[in-house]
C-alpha cells in the first residue's frame, strides 16, 4: 500500500467558533463572502459571520443554488476580478462550498474556466478559501472536491485539485438546527454512502482503514434517526456534523482502491431528474450493491457483521439482509430508495447507460460497470 495523506484543512469545530474567522482572514484581506438562497440570514449565521468580520472589507455574492451552476458562479468570477479579491469565505452547504471552489480555481484560470470542470484542465493558482458549513454532508469543507452543473448542456461534473481545499473551516453544530428534515436525511445518506464507497471495495488489507469506516457506520447508524426524527440535543448534532466531514476528508481512502460508481450514476439522475443529491444516492446504492455482490463479496460479508450485527444463515442470505437492512435505513431517515418513489421512470436507466456510453465512461472499482450494466442495475430500482 503506497499513499500520501495531506489534509491542509484547520477545523475549528464547535459552539461559538465562527468568531474564529477573525483570526484565520489576513486583516486586510478584500473578501468576497459566497452564499446561497439566503437560509443564513434566516437562522444568525451571517450575522454572526459579519460580526467576526467587522472592520473588513467584505462583499457579497448570494443565490448559489443547490447543484451549483456555472450560470450563476460565472457572475461572482466576473465580481471578484473586477474587485480584486483575495479570499472567499464561503457560508452554506456543500452547494456553496463546492460553488465557491470553482470561483477560488476560476478566477486566476487563463482561458476559459468551465475547461477546469469539462476538460479537467490542471488548476495551477486558486484564491485562498475558508467555509463556514452549515448542512453536515458533502464533506467539502475539508477535501479537495466540487461538482458543478451547466444548465446550458445539462452537464453535472466534478473536479478536484488540492489547491482548492478550504484554508479552514468552521464546524458549529448549532448552525445546523435550522436545517428540515429532508436536509438532514440527505446529509446521513450521503455520509453514508462516501464511506460505503471507499469501504465496500474487493481490495483486502487496508484493516486500519476499515475499522476507521465502520466506526463512521455504525456513530451514523446510531445518530441518524434521532437527528432526523428532529432530536437536536448537542451530542446528536455534534456527532452527524462530525461524522460527515470524517466520512470525505481523505482519512479512510488512504491506500484504498475506491469506486465512486454510485456517485457517477447519481449525478446524471440529477442532471437528467433533478433528483437532491442524496436520494439519488440512495436509489443507486442498493441496487448497484446487489449487482457487484460477487466482486464485493468479502467486504459485504464484513459489513453485514461488523454494521449489522449479521452473523447468521448463508453468505447470501447475510448479504442481502445486509443490503436491505441499508435500504431500510436510507428510508427511516426520511429518504427513499426506488425511482417510482420519485415519480422518475425506469427510462432514465437508458439515458443514463447513453451518457455514459458516449462520454466512454466505464465505472466501478474494477472498471467493469459498462453502461449497458448500469442500465439494468438502474432498471432494477425502478
Ligand atoms: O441555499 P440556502 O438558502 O443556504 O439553503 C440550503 C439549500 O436549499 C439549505 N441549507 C443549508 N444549510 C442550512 C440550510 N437550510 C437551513 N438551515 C441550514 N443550516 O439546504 C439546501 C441544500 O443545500 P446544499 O448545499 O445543496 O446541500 P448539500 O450540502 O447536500 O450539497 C449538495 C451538493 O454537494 C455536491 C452534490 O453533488 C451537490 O451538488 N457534493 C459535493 C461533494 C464534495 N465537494 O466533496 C461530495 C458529494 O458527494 C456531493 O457530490
Ligand atoms: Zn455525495
Amino acid at each position: 500500500m503506497q499513499f500520501t495523506f495531506h489534509n491542509p484543512t484547520r477545523i475549528h469545530f464547535g459552539a461559538g467558533q465562527i468568531a474564529r474567522i477573525a483570526e484565520e482572514i489576513p486583516a486586510n484581506a478584500r473578501i468576497l463572502l459566497t452564499f446561497g438562497g439566503g437560509s443564513i440570514h434566516r437562522n444568525g449565521v451571517h450575522a454572526q459571520v459579519l460580526a467576526a468580520l467587522a472592520g473588513r472589507t467584505v462583499l457579497e455574492f448570494g443565490g448559489i443554488e443547490p447543484n451549483p451552476s456555472y450560470e450563476t458562479l460565472i457572475k461572482a468570477v466576473e465580481l471578484a476580478r473586477a474587485e480584486r479579491i483575495d479570499y472567499l469565505l464561503a457560508v452554506g452547504g456543500g452547494s456553496v462550498l463546492d460553488g465557491t471552489k470553482w470561483i477560488a480555481a476560476a478566477v486566476p484560470f487563463v482561458g476559459d474556466p468551465w475547461d477546469i470542470i469539462s476538460r479537467q484542465a490542471p488548476v495551477t493558482a486558486a484564491i485562498p478559501l475558508g467555509a463556514v458549513l452549515t448542512l453536515p454532508a458533502t464533506g467539502s469543507e475539508a477535501n479537495g472536491n466540487a461538482v458543478i452543473s451547466r444548465h446550458s448542456t445539462g452537464e453535472k461534473l466534478y473536479f478536484g485539485s488540492p489547491l482548492v481545499f478550504p484554508k479552514f473551516a468552521i464546524l458549529d453544530p448549532e448552525t445546523t438546527r435550522s436545517l428540515v428534515p429532508r436536509q438532514v436525511g440527505n446529509g446521513i445518506v450521503d455520509a453514508f454512502v462516501h464511506v460505503c464507497e471507499q469501504y465496500l471495495v474487493s481490495r483486502p488489507g487496508t484493516v486500519v482503514q476499515d475499522r476507521q469506516a465502520e466506526a463512521i457506520l455504525l456513530a451514523l447508524r446510531e445518530l441518524g434517526p434521532a437527528a432526523a426524527a428532529g432530536r437536536s440535543d448537542p451530542a446528536v448534532l455534534a456527532g452527524v456534523m462530525w461524522a460527515a466531514t470524517n466520512a470525505l476528508n481523505t482519512l479512510i481512502g488512504c491506500g484504498v482502491a475506491q469506486d465512486w460508481a454510485t456517485h457517477a450514476i447519481g449525478h446524471e439522475i440529477t442532471a437528467l431528474a433533478g433528483l437532491d443529491h442524496a436520494q439519488t444516492l440512495a436509489v443507486v446504492l442498493p441496487a448497484l450493491l446487489r449487482h457487484q455482490q460477487g466482486l464485493k463479496r468479502a467486504k459485504l460479508l464484513q459489513y453485514a457483521e461488523r454494521v449489522w450485527d449479521l452473523r447468521d444463515g448463508t453468505p447470501e442470505a447475510r448479504i442481502e439482509a445486509a443490503i436491505a437492512r441499508t435500504e431500510a435505513f436510507f428510508r427511516e431517515v426520511g429518504v427513499p430508495t426506488r425511482l417510482a418513489d420519485y415519480h422518475v421512470d425506469a427510462g432514465i436507466a437508458s439515458q443514463v447507460a447513453e451518457r455514459l456510453r458516449r462520454r466512454g465512461d466505464l465505472l466501478g472499482e474494477a472498471r467493469d460497470l459498462t453502461p449497458e450494466r448500469v442500465e439494468a442495475l438502474l432498471r432494477s430500482a425502478a
